[in-house]
């Protein structure tokens, strides 16, 4: 009981501070005035002050009525001009008056908004909310006014009850109307109302844009386990007094949420030109069957708008290898590939060459030779590590010897320096069926051939009996630079091939 009495007292001493309002209209437009402080258990009654006649409810027919805290003018005229008051009876028995003033505003040449305006200024940041229209159910807005004149173009985002200007300045400055249409009872009526905007940017917001995770993406999961879900928003140019990056779990907010099972982490950030991001990471620890239906949706607002998205979860495949493997095993196949034409564009082994002289099985082994081939290279005078001796001591051995069981002979491994060089050089070569010559820009450009090379080019061009293979390491290209004998080979295994 006491406490009732408390109430009532806070709320007369709220009604008594209530100042008078004044409602100003354009001519012939609708009006709705609302009682203000009112509450569904209290009783509304409307005067005309001027007349002290009641307003009554809507009958057939009737251009001014009352229903409940609001007054209606449909349409408005200008004898309408006036005072007003909604008087509201408590239960008590004790009533409370609220005068109001209204002004019906003719049109003039050019000005499309009364002399006065009540409504606040819009000191801000860009956005402009539409006075009244709330007092009108149902309302659209048709057009939107600076200074009388239509609003058009990229700058202006309309949202349902107000325009955003994208970075105002002080050219944007100005009186602002939005006209929107009324619909009661089939009949269409314009209402218009204006309100000053005044720019003072330090930030601005722009329509929220969500750029993770994409709408109706399918997440997929394993049951049991944990998932992080990340949603990021871009809200504007600097930081941004109102940002919100949040989920909802089948329209409920996380925060409401099992938090033993769900929470959520968010930071924001500024990127280039101080575009203002914010994250928000749910962290789910444990995946339940349940999840599997829900509606995981990511919500950004800021002062403009608000945007979702909304993605599902769905049990990984189980079958097959895992996605990782494939791709790993994908990419181990295409870096081999890679490696092999890296290595044939580089070396342009002849392949077929090779082949047909290497591999080609001897069906007589018995003709007196040790060795398979004899590989002439280019030595290295400097210390340097060089890829041709990593080919002849490595690679090439391990390929023919070691996989194809053929039997080298290299100088260097099987011909020691210090032996007596010459003669060493000349009995291995006898012993071997074919000669490797490996041609690289070295061997062309070295104006002294070593020994084994002379001997090797001595036998070919003139005993002929010994095969040389020609492996072209490097691109050669031009050939004319090519000592003559060793043109002499190619010419030679150009003419043996065709
Ligand atoms: C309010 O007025 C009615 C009649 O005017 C009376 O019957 C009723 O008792 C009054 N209620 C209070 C709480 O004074
Ligand atoms: C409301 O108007 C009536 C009649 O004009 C006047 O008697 C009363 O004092 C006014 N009340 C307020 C709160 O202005
Ligand atoms: C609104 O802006 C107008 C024009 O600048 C100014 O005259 C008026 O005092 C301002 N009203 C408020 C409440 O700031
Ligand atoms: C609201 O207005 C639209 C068009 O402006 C109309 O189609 C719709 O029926 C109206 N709804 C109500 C509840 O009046
Ligand atoms: C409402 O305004 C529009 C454009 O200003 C006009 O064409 C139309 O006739 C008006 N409708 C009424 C019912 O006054
Ligand atoms: C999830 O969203 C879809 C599409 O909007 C809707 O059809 C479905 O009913 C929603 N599910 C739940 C559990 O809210």
């Amino acid at each position: 009981m006491t406490g009732n009495v408390h109430l009532m007292f806070l709320s007369t001493f709220l009604l008594v501070s209530m100042a008078s309002e004044i409602f100003d209209a354009m001519e012939g437009e609708a009006l709705v005035i609302k009682c203000p402080r009112w509450s569904s258990s209290v009783k509304v009654t409307w005067y005309h002050m001027d007349t002290n006649k009641i307003i009554p409810a809507e009958e057939e027919g009737s251009r001014i009525f009352s229903f409940k805290q609001f007054l209606w003018f449909l349409p408005n005229s200008r004898e309408d001009s006036g005072n007003y008051a909604c008087v509201t009876h408590f239960s008590n028995n004790r009533t409370k008056s609220f005068n109001m003033s209204m002004q019906v505003h003719p049109y003039k040449q050019g000005v499309c908004f009364p002399s006065q305006i009540r409504y606040p200024n819009d000191t801000g940041r860009g956005k402009i909310v539409c006075p009244t229209i709330d007092n009108y159910k149902n309302a659209t807005i048709i057009q939107w006014y600076k200074d009388c004149k239509p609003l058009q173009g990229e700058r202006y985002f309309k949202g349902e009850k107000y325009i955003f200007i994208n970075n105002p300045s002080k050219e944007d400055d100005g009186y602002y109307t939005c006209q929107f249409t009324y619909t009661h009872k089939g009949n269409v009526f314009n209402v218009s109302a204006t309100r000053i905007f005044i720019s003072k940017v330090k930030h601005s917001p722009l329509p929220p844009q969500i750029l993770f995770p994409k709408d109706k993406d399918v997440i997929e999961v394993e049951l049991g386990a944990a998932l992080s879900l990340k949603c990021q928003a871009r809200l504007g140019i600097k930081k941004q007094p109102l940002a919100v990056v949040t989920w909802d779990v089948d329209n409920i907010p996380v925060k409401y949420l099992d938090f033993s099972r769900f929470h959520e982490k968010m930071h924001f950030f500024e990127r280039h030109e101080q575009v203002y991001y914010r994250e928000t990471t749910l962290h789910i620890t444990e995946i339940k069957k349940e999840d599997l239906q829900a509606n995981f949706t990511c919500v950004a607002v800021n002062e403009m708008h608000n945007t979702k998205a909304t993605v599902t979860l769905q049990l990984k495949a189980q079958s097959g290898l895992p996605n990782s493997f494939l791709i790993i095993g994908s990419l181990v196949l295409l870096v081999a590939i890679a490696v092999l034409v890296i290595l044939y564009q580089s070396f342009r082994v002849d392949i077929v060459l090779l082949y047909r002289e290497i591999f080609q099985p001897y069906s007589v082994k018995d003709d007196g030779k040790i060795y398979d081939a004899y590989v002439i290279y280019p030595r290295n005078h400097t210390n340097e590590a060089n890829f041709v001796e990593y080919f002849v001591y490595q690679i090439m051995p391990d390929i023919l010897e070691n996989k194809c069981g053929y039997k080298l002979c290299i100088y260097g491994r099987d011909i020691y320096p210090g032996e007596d060089t010459a003669s060493a050089i000349e009995k291995r070569m006898q012993k071997s069926r074919r000669l490797i010559l490996i041609l690289t820009h070295q061997l062309i450009s070295c104006k002294e051939l070593a020994y084994d090379q002379h001997i090797a080019l001595y036998k070919a061009l003139i005993q002929n009996d010994t095969k040389v293979i020609l492996l072209e390491m490097e691109t050669i290209g031009n050939y004319a630079k090519l000592q003559e004998s060793l043109r002499f080979i190619i010419k030679q295994q150009e003419s043996s091939e065709t």
